[in-house]
């Protein structure tokens, strides 16, 4: 029966798919399907860890790369999208994971090179040249005493004029070990210098008095790659302002180094309205006190009602090791229900901005609502603490946060 219903939907989603798997060859079935979906990370500096373009990458890692598709584990997407669909999501159809397992069945056959695949690069199909990159002004230097680590560093933009942010891509230096950053905004100048401050260090606590323009303007981690904003729209980027990174370093026995950048983009039109965020965080949470206690498995609730309409572009949920499931909508005075996004099995390593297709309209007085599951039994293989032990909210990886950044436009 399941043979059956295989062979169905092999034959109705391509034709690609069927014909015998001899036929199947990697310039005419497979090279199509890798550099669409898997070649925008897996080249050099981008995030994947090896590249996968040209007939010998690909056929190396022939099985393995039939594995991760099928386990739909590659390409990354974890959210649901029969709750959602959204402009930046990822995924094969069960044609092209079939054509993909029919290929390797076949021997990984190579075929003959089509004359306009020959000595064309593949890149990523929106290289065009960032108009500001801003750099790490000197490499940083990862210890190797096997602890996480979590500094800030300012990256002054020295911009003579107002610019507006059309899109925003961040770029790891090290990428084995820099496990996420945070891009922050000031505009008065006063944490300009800083270069590795340790969030540990006395001087963070004044520098969080300071308010920020952006206190969360884009959120990176493996596979967020580059943000666009929706036409017409931009993040307002002062002159002069500084950018603020806060990176957290994974824990590694040897030292290493890290000098990691961000590429930026600017309108060259006319921008008619400003890209706007906000979190619902820790403390919106319904059924406070957010601790998790060792081996209780709790869910906690956002319930937030806003008094403006707003006009959603995206939103990044977060949370860290023990998060199971995530699930944010929102609800209309009229009793309309507008999905955001699902997360079933939630996993630390793959958080991504999740922009829909169009602007969500969310009127005055809805009421957004998140729903977050957490296990913090010893069952749970992710559960970083063995035995079990109560968890907190905190910034640490091993700590726990439940955020949800919406980014907006108004009227
Ligand atoms: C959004 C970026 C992105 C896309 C798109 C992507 N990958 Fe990856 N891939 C990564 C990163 C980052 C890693 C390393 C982290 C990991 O293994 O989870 C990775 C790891 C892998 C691995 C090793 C997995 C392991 O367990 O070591 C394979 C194989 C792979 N990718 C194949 C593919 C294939 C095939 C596609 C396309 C169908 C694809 N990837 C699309 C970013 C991406």
């Amino acid at each position: 029966m399941r043979q059956h219903l295989f062979i169905l939907l092999l034959f109705s989603t391509t034709a690609a798919v069927a014909q015998p798997s001899s036929e199947v060859n990697f310039y005419d079935h497979i090279a199509p399907i890798i550099h669409k979906n898997c070649t925008p990370c897996h080249q050099p500096n981008k995030s994947g860890p090896f590249s996968l373009i040209t007939y010998e990458d690909v056929s190396k890692r022939g099985r393995f790369i039939g594995k991760v598709t099928q386990a739909r584990y590659m390409p990354p997407f974890p959210a649901d999208r029969k709750f959602q669909s959204y402009l930046n999501e990822r995924g094969l159809t069960v044609g092209e994971i079939a054509t993909i397992q029919l290929w390797i069945e076949g021997g990984m056959r190579e075929g003959t090179k089509k004359p306009e695949q020959i000595n064309k690069p593949i890149a990523s199909s929106d290289e065009a040249a960032p108009d500001l990159v801003l750099k790490m002004q000197t490499p940083y230097a990862i210890t190797g005493d096997n602890s996480e680590d979590f500094r800030f560093f300012s990256l002054p933009t020295h911009l003579p004029n107002d610019q507006y942010i059309t899109s925003i891509e961040f770029s790891a230096g090290n990428k084995k070990l820099v496990h996420h950053s945070r891009l922050m905004v000031d505009t008065t100048n006063l944490i300009r210098g800083i270069n590795g401050l340790a969030e540990t260090d006395t001087k963070v606590v004044d520098f969080q008095k300071i308010a920020l323009k952006e206190e969360f303007l884009y959120g990176w981690v493996p596979g967020n790659d580059r943000i666009h904003f929706p036409q017409g729209t931009g993040v307002k980027l002062n002159a002069n302002a500084d950018f603020i990174l806060n990176m957290h370093y994974a824990p590694s026995p040897v030292a290493s180094t890290d000098q990691s950048e961000i590429k930026l983009y600017f309108a060259k039109n006319q921008i008619e309205r400003e890209v706007k965020n906000f979190t619902l965080r820790e403390n919106d949470i319904s059924n406070k006190p957010f601790i998790i206690k060792a081996g209780e498995k709790p869910t906690f609730y956002i319930s937030k009602k806003i008094d403006k309409t707003v006009f959603l572009i995206s939103v990044l949920p977060h949370m860290h090791l023990i998060g199971k499931s995530f699930r944010a909508f929102v609800i209309t005075p009229t009793g309309e229900v507008v999905n955001l996004v699902k997360i079933d099995n939630w996993d630390f390593n793959w958080q991504m901005t999740y922009q829909f297709k169009n602007l969500l309209k969310i009127p005055a007085g809805s009421t957004f609502i998140v729903e977050a599951n957490y296990d913090n039994s010893a069952n749970n293989p992710e559960n970083p603490f063995d035995p079990p032990k109560d968890i907190n909210y905190g910034w640490g990886t091993t700590d726990e946060m439940l955020n949800l950044v919406v980014y907006y436009v108004e009227d």
